[in-house]
């Protein structure tokens, strides 16, 4: 019998949208790590070009036993194709393969993937079933858990989408050892973010812990994902839909989501944009009164340990302004930040245009 690698298991509550999360290394040969997939005749794996070569094969051997037909859609690489016309490839390829309301998609890959894989299963005959193997660092903590999808819009991140949950989220940490450097260090950013936002205790866990995060030690990110997990799911338990208490977790995006889109997507990555927007949503935290000037060095600093720019771009603060407005915080042209109050807790808040500015100013080159 082969032997059961030893699994950490965190559940989403969400009534009869729950679903558990399972985290180890090599899940995706083992068979019944999928139990709570749902049962079907085909199955839909979309992946991308970068991950195909590394783990499509594995997924697809173990998707065979459990399912008559496994079809395999190799999406182009990149947020740039976040888009309309690499979504429409999704349906093509369901339409193609004629699969039918119980057909089962798996994401596998990072944040763009999943969240593509599962707008196109929220939409296609109106919601099929979708399971989530992210093999990013920022896809196991933070985009393939809570039921976010979405595509890009040129003239905003993540404007098109829905809210629609997985059955299930694989999370196989063994496929962390093969991301780019830069990537690992764009997923701590969103490891990070859970520290100031709601677990001080875990924010000091990761800066004693970054070299080793930084190093790619298993067991280091075994407890990073599982944490992160842990914290998501509480929040999104809350509030799924986000009218309130889900706003947290977008600490730095407000900022970070201004540079995506201002520079073009794909010049920065996201978790780069959103360590960046982190300084800069510390800073107007601190100029709000809810944390010491003593706390936004010690966050930067925990920022730049991770590999992450603490500079933001020189977009022009008319330009960062403009683009912030779009943001789905924005409330009758107003734009709402997410703001530290105290270390360890969030809240959304206003903040004066001059201040803003003030914010840009320090934070972003000349
Ligand atoms: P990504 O999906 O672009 O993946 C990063 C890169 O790593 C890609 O080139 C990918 O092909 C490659 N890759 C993936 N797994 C790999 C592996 N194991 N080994 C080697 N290379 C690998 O980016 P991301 O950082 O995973 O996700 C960012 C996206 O997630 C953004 O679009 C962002 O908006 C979205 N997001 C969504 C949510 C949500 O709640 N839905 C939350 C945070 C971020
Ligand atoms: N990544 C923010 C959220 O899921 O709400």
């Amino acid at each position: 019998m082969p032997q059961t690698a030893l699994r950490d298991q965190v559940e989403i509550d969400l009534g009869d949208r729950s679903y558990p999360i399972l985290i180890a290394a090599d899940l995706l040969g083992e068979l019944d790590a999928f139990d709570a997939a749902p049962s079907a005749s085909t199955a839909l794996i979309v992946t991308n070009t970068t991950v195909a070569p590394l783990y499509a094969t594995a997924l697809k051997a173990t998707l065979a036993k459990r399912y008559h037909r496994v079809e395999t859609l190799v999406l182009p690489d990149g947020e740039v194709h976040k888009d309309w016309p690499t979504l429409n490839l999704i349906f093509d390829a369901l339409l193609g393969h004629g699969a039918d309301r119980k057909t089962v998609l798996f994401a596998l890959g990072g944040g763009v993937v999943g969240d593509m894989t599962g707008f196109a299963a929220a939409s296609y005959m109106r919601g099929v079933p979708f399971v989530q193997v992210p093999t990013t660092l920022l896809a196991q903590v933070d985009s393939s858990v809570g039921g976010k999808t979405a595509i890009n819009h040129p003239l905003g991140k993540n404007m098109i989408g829905a809210f629609y949950q997985p059955h299930l989220v694989l999370c196989d940490l063994a496929t962390l050892q093969t991301l780019p450097p830069r990537e690992l260090s764009a997923g701590l950013a969103e490891v990070i973010k859970y520290g100031p936002i709601y677990d001080m205790a875990f924010f000091d866990w990761i800066e004693a812990n970054v070299d080793a995060l930084v190093a790619l030690e298993p067991s280091a990110l075994a407890h990073a994902v599982k944490r992160s997990c842990e914290i998501k799911a509480e929040v999104v338990a809350q509030d799924e839909r986000e009218t309130g208490l889900r706003a947290i977790l977008n600490f730095g995006h407000t900022f970070g989501h201004a540079i995506e889109s201002g520079l073009g997507y794909g010049e920065w990555l996201h978790g780069e944009a959103v360590g960046c927007g982190m300084v800069m949503a510390a800073h107007l935290s601190q100029k709000l009164g809810g944390v010491d000037a003593a706390f936004v060095t010690r966050l930067t600093r925990l920022i730049q340990r991770a590999g992450l720019p603490i500079v933001g771009p020189a977009l022009g603060a008319e330009r960062y302004l403009e683009l912030m407005r779009i943001d789905k915080k924005s409330e009758a042209g107003e734009i709402r930040f997410v703001v530290i109050d105290q270390p360890g807790s969030a809240k959304v808040a206003a903040a004066p245009e001059a201040m803003v500015r003030e914010v840009l100013a320090q934070c972003c080159e000349a």
